[in-house]
C-alpha cells in the first residue's frame, strides 16, 4: 500500500483523493488545505487525517508521495518542499508558472531520486490514446492540421487565464499526438470579466512537419464543447469528449487534385468519400488511470509518461503564447525543452 498526502481540496482535489482510493493500491493518509470549509467538506469522505499545515505531510515518514491540487502559482513551492522531503510528487497541470521553475523542479527530483509527474490527464484518456494509435498507424496519412475547441460557460478562474487553465490540456494532447513540441505560436485573447485575465484565447501552433494546431479556449461561451479535429492527407478524424458512445469518428474523406493536362487548366478538385467509421473504444476513468500510472512509477522507479520534461514542454508553449498575446499576436518561437 502506497501512502499519499494530498494538498488542495477545492474543486479538483477531491476527485484525486477518490481516484487514489478507488484503486485499492493507495491510502490517502493526509489531506491539507488552508481553507477550513474545504477540509470540513472532506470530513467523512476519506479515512485519513486533515491539516492546514503542509509540514505535517512533509514530516510524516510514512508518506511516500504527495499529490498537489492547489492553484498553479503555488505548485513550485509545494512541489519543491515535497521533493526535498523525499516524497514522490504528482502535481496538477500546468506544472509551474514558469519554465525556469519547471527546470528547477526536474533538477530537484533528479537530485533526490524521486518521481515527478504532472497531471496531464488527457494522456491517460482511453479515447485520446485510441486516436493517438490511429495517427501513429498512418491510417490518417500525414497530419496537415488539428483544431481544438474547449469551451463552456465557466468555471471562471481568477488565478490563471483561459490559456493556462484550459489550453494546457490541448498543448499536452497535440504534443502527445505528434510526438513533438511546436516550433512557434501566434495567439490572441481578451479579458472581459476580470482585468488582465483573458476569458477567451485563440492560438495557432506550428510544428516542424508543417502541421498546424489551432486552439480555441474559453470559459465565456454558451456551449460546453470538447472537440478535436485531426486532418490527415488520407483520412480525417473527429474526437468529441461529450459523445460517450462513440467519441471518435473517422472520415474516409480526402481531396484529390486532378493532373493538369495540356494548356487547359482544369482546377476542379475531386472529393473522395469512402464513408465514416466509428472505432469502438473501451472507455476508462482517465484520472484513475493517471493515478494508477503514478503509483506504478513510484513502485517500480520508472519514469512517468507525463514527467517533468513533458510538463516543461507545455509550460514553454504557454509562455510563448502569453508573449505573443502581449506583443500584438506576433509569431513567437517556442524554445526547446
Ligand atoms: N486535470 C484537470 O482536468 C483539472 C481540472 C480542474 C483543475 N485542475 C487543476 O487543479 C488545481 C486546482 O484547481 P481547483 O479548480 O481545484 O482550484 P480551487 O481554487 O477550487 O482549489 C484549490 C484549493 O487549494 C487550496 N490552497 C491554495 N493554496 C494552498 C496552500 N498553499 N496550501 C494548502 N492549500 C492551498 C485552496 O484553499 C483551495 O481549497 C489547478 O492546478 C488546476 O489547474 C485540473
Amino acid at each position: 500500500m502506497i501512502r499519499v498526502g494530498l494538498v488542495g481540496v477545492g474543486h479538483w482535489g477531491p476527485n484525486v483523493v477518490r481516484s487514489f482510493e478507488s484503486g485499492g493500491r493507495a491510502e490517502v493518509k493526509w489531506i491539507c488545505d488552508l481553507d477550513d470549509a474545504a477540509l470540513a467538506r472532506m470530513a467523512g469522505r476519506h479515512s485519513g487525517k486533515t491539516t492546514k499545515d503542509f509540514s505535517d505531510l512533509l514530516g510524516d515518514s510514512d508518506i511516500d508521495a504527495i499529490a498537489i491540487a492547489t492553484p498553479v502559482p503555488t505548485h513550485f513551492k509545494l512541489a519543491t518542499a515535497a521533493l526535498e522531503a523525499g516524497k514522490h510528487v504528482l502535481c496538477e497541470k500546468p506544472l509551474t508558472w514558469t519554465a525556469d521553475e519547471c527546470r528547477q523542479l526536474i533538477a530537484t527530483a533528479e537530485k533526490h531520486d524521486r518521481r515527478l509527474m504532472v497531471g496531464h490527464v488527457f494522456e491517460y484518456n482511453a479515447s485520446i490514446r485510441a486516436l493517438k494509435d490511429l495517427i501513429d498507424s498512418g491510417e490518417l496519412g500525414e497530419i496537415q492540421y488539428m483544431s481544438f475547441a474547449r469551451t463552456n460557460l465557466g468555471p471562471v478562474r481568477t488565478d490563471v487565464n483561459a490559456l493556462w487553465d484550459l489550453a494546457s490540456h490541448d498543448i499536452s494532447i497535440m504534443n502527445y499526438f505528434l510526438g513533438a513540441s511546436p516550433l512557434d505560436v501566434t495567439a490572441r485573447g481578451h479579458a472581459w470579466l476580470n482585468e488582465g485575465i483573458e476569458d477567451a484565447v485563440f492560438a495557432t501552433f506550428r510544428f516542424a512537419t508543417g502541421a498546424l494546431a489551432h486552439v480555441e479556449v474559453s470559459w465565456l461561451n454558451p456551449r460546453k464543447v470538447r472537440l478535436i479535429t485531426v486532418v490527415g492527407d488520407k483520412k480525417m478524424a473527429v474526437w468529441d469528449d461529450l459523445a460517450l458512445q462513440h467519441p471518435i469518428q473517422v472520415f474516409d474523406r480526402h481531396v484529390e487534385l486532378p493532373e493538369v493536362t495540356g494548356t487547359f487548366l482544369e482546377h476542379k478538385t475531386a472529393v473522395v468519400d469512402g464513408g465514416v467509421f466509428l472505432p469502438s473504444v473501451r472507455l476508462n476513468q482517465p484520472l484513475a488511470a493517471e493515478c494508477d500510472h503514478f503509483l506504478d512509477c513510484v513502485e517500480n522507479g520508472t519514469r512517468p509518461q507525463t514527467d517533468g520534461e513533458n510538463g516543461l514542454r507545455v509550460v514553454l508553449a504557454l509562455e510563448a503564447a502569453t508573449k505573443s498575446m502581449a506583443e500584438g499576436s506576433i509569431v513567437t518561437p517556442i524554445p526547446d525543452a
